[in-house]
């Protein structure tokens, strides 16, 4: 259990707030690259804060505040230009750095008027058909080129906004036993009122977790019953990915699961899927797959006959901002204090002046992540059953996909006979 001023400290994420502080340390996916290669400018939120991401002609992207210094109209409204995003109310230009380097009714204005008007201005990049954005202080880091975002493959991003708080998305990340029993005895439930068949992996009971920190956040460990200490999921696991993100898979999936705080009550909710079995075809794609996946239906009740669909109940049901001064922590919940424990370490790591973990501060080509490549000791119909009955279900691609990892499969000889389904 927690004092309000403790669940406020973890969970609160605008500019000043302690958690604030520690999260502007980081890059966080705003749009994809399709969305500016149609239209230039975009409003998006981050962090509490309303921004205008944009792209200029000379391809390079940029972030500033959303509302002109001017006069306050916002600069979604504005024009892309060479070296900038100029205000459509008076013409007032900025530079991707946010200085003003021109007033359209004072050509002659002078450049100590314009160096005192500068606006707030990030970084933005592109990486993986998605636009990033840091919007902190002092140098920016590297943007981290985690595997998922650089390796080969076919891509496929599901996405919604969820109001709720990030931090409960991310608690789940630590929490193998809701596996069990939510994507198992409920997804069974489920399954036979509504009649259908349910993939059969989740029933398998946990002998015991593990939760080890390193340099990217907390790697996740499970055996289970009919596993043993060989099996990857003990033997590797995988990572909760410091601060907003979890990478997941196996059999020839692996998947970002992207948590993006757009304000303390919104969570920007990303599947980032890369299918890429061995023996697949290559299949030439300019920009990732993206679409909505749907979790709630016209009557208001959410959607729980898919694995995320359950989460996302999950989620959202603990309200808009969990209340953890009323929970009842207990053993089995010793993944999320481990989590929670790691987010103050690095609360007061800020404190002290220092980068928290996982921001990085080196050029490098890949970030590579422990993940475990036969999940819950299954085959490769893991896959076929992780887009009939997970959010990849609402893809475009969702029978291209599943064709690819058929396909696949057929190509390699010698496979092993395989098993179940898939989960986190
Ligand atoms: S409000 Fe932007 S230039 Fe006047
Ligand atoms: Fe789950």
């Amino acid at each position: 259990m927690m004092t309000q001023e403790q669940n406020d400290e973890l969970t609160r994420v605008g500019p000043g707030t302690p958690m604030g502080e520690v999260l502007r340390h980081y890059w966080y996916p705003v749009c994809f690259e399709r969305e500016l290669d149609e239209f230039p400018v975009k409003k998006v939120r981050l962090l509490g804060e309303d921004f205008a991401a944009f792209k200029t002609p000379d391809g390079q992207y940029g972030i500033v505040a959303e509302k002109c210094p001017h006069r306050g109209a916002s600069m979604v409204y504005g024009i892309v230009e060479e070296g900038g995003l100029r205000c459509g109310y008076h013409g007032w230009k900025f530079d991707h750095d946010g200085n003003c380097t021109e007033i359209l009714a004072e050509p002659d204005s002078s450049p100590q008027f314009r160096s005192n008007v500068c606006t707030k201005a990030g970084k933005a990049q592109a990486l993986g058909g998605m636009v990033w954005a840091w919007i902190g202080e002092g140098e920016a880091p590297y943007l981290p080129r985690y595997e998922a975002y650089v390796m080969e493959g076919v891509r496929d991003v599901g996405h919604s906004m969820l109001p709720c708080n990030w931090l409960q998305i991310m608690e789940n990340a630590v929490d193998p036993y809701h596996v069990e029993a939510l994507h198992g005895n409920y997804f069974a439930f489920i399954a036979e009122w509504k009649g259908f068949e349910m993939p059969s992996a989740f029933k398998n009971k946990h002998v015991k977790v593990g939760f080890d920190p390193f340099e990217h956040g907390i790697i996740k460990r499970r055996q289970l019953v009919g596993q043993t200490e060989e099996d990857d999921d003990w033997k590797i696991g995988h990572p909760l990915v410091f601060p907003y993100k979890m990478w997941v898979g196996g059999n020839g999936v692996f998947q970002m699961q992207i948590r993006v705080p757009v304000d303390d009550t919104h969570t920007w909710m990303l599947f980032y899927t890369v299918h890429a079995p061995e023996g697949a075809e290559p299949v030439d794609q300019m920009y990732p797959v993206d679409y909505e996946y749907e979790w709630i239906d016209d009557k208001g009740n959410f959607i729980v006959d898919y694995i995320e669909g359950q989460d996302i109940m999950a989620w959202v049901t603990q309200g808009e901002i969990a209340d953890r001064t009323v929970e009842n922590i207990t053993k089995s919940d010793v993944g999320v204090i481990a989590m929670r424990r790691m987010y103050r370490d690095q609360i007061e790591a800020v404190r002290e002046g220092r980068d928290p973990i996982a921001v990085t501060r080196h050029e490098h080509d890949v970030i590579e992540l422990p993940l475990e490549r036969f999940k819950f000791g299954r085959g490769a119909e893991f896959a076929t059953q992780w887009i009939d009955r997970g959010s990849m279900k609402y893809s475009p691609q969702a029978d291209d996909l599943k064709k690819l990892h058929i396909q696949a499969w057929a190509n390699r000889e010698g496979e092993p006979e395989t098993k179940i389904a898939p989960g986190q």
